[in-house]
């Protein structure tokens, strides 16, 4: 019998999820289907539930129930919950497991691109909210030799750093005008808001005129492929990641969780950009 896995968001209508883990499944001869379901918050426990009766396989979660649904899961992995979210439930059994995936993922993406080690890298990230919480877990979890969170309100930036398990030394918050003004330091330069994404294109989360040609500079939005930010960082000589790589490997992160397998991870991207147009 095929077994299912499902997507639990509000709205899902334009989600990449169930093309590219469908073709995933298809590609590894795997029986099962992926589908995206459109889930009201007063809706998620009951939502929760039928993963067990139905005896789904396990799903991802999405916007807005990343933080909500893990009052309605029999165990929380500890770094879902240093970042608060989880995005991957795995049903073992009749328990349901919470896992996160999108800071790791985040971090296979960045790992491509990247020259070096992350224990001699200086980031800045700017946004402070749940994407923001996820890459700042990943890469503290991984040695980063310094961290600074930029946010517009820097109260959210501090709260952020604060609630991180063994927080490190090296990580601050920061204002914006201040990671600006001394932008030249940073190795990798993140952008974690939704400042720049479709429709609001026109737009970019911070300066980059005292950008270093030798930097990383990424931007987590992938809808536009390349965001106003990637275009001036670009043309500035640095390198640019955009959100299509933390977008599959979260995924395909999932994937591994749930079937114990690989997925083809350039088959996934094909299967996205496809979708981007
Ligand atoms: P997500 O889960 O995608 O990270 P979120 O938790 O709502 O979404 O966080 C959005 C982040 O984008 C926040 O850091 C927010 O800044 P504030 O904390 O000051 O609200 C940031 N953000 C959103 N729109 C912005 C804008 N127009 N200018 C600057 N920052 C913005």
């Amino acid at each position: 019998m095929e077994k299912l896995y499902g997507l639990l968001g509000y709205p899902v209508g334009h989600s990449m999820s169930p093309s590219m883990h469908n073709k995933a499944f298809e590609d590894l001869k795997v029986a099962a289907r992926y589908m995206a379901f459109e889930v009201e918050p007063q809706n998620l426990q009951n939502a929760v539930e039928a993963i067990r009766s139905l005896q789904l396989g396990g799903c991802n979660v999405t916007i807005p129930h990343k933080v909500e649904v893990m009052n309605y899961l029999d165990e929380i992995d500890e770094e879902a919950l240093e970042i608060g979210a989880v995005n991957t439930i795995v049903r073992e059994g009749n328990k349901l497991i919470g896992y996160n995936t999108d800071g790791r993922g985040y971090l296979q993406s960045l790992l491509e691109v990247l020259t070096g080690e992350l224990s001699e890298k200086q980031v800045a990230i700017i946004g402070a909210g749940g994407a923001a919480r996820a890459v700042v877990t990943a890469l503290k979890n991984n040695h980063t030799k310094r961290i600074v969170v930029a946010n517009r309100t820097i109260e959210k930036a501090e709260q952020l750093l604060n609630r991180l398990h063994s927080p490190v030394s090296l990580l601050e918050a920061q204002e914006i005008k201040t990671v600006e003004s001394n932008l030249e330091q940073f190795d990798i330069v993140i952008n974690t808001t939704s400042v720049g994404m479709s429709p609001q294109v026109e737009q970019t989360p911070i300066c980059l005129d005292k950008l270093s040609n030798k930097s990383i500079v990424s931007d987590l939005i992938y809808n536009p492929i390349k965001t106003k930010f990637l275009t001036e960082a670009e043309a500035k000589g640095a390198t640019i990641l955009n959100g299509v790589g933390m977008f599959v490997n979260q995924g395909a992160l999932s994937f591994e969780y749930w079937t114990k397998q690989s997925p083809n991870r350039k088959l996934m991207t094909k299967t996205v950009l496809q979708q981007l147009g």
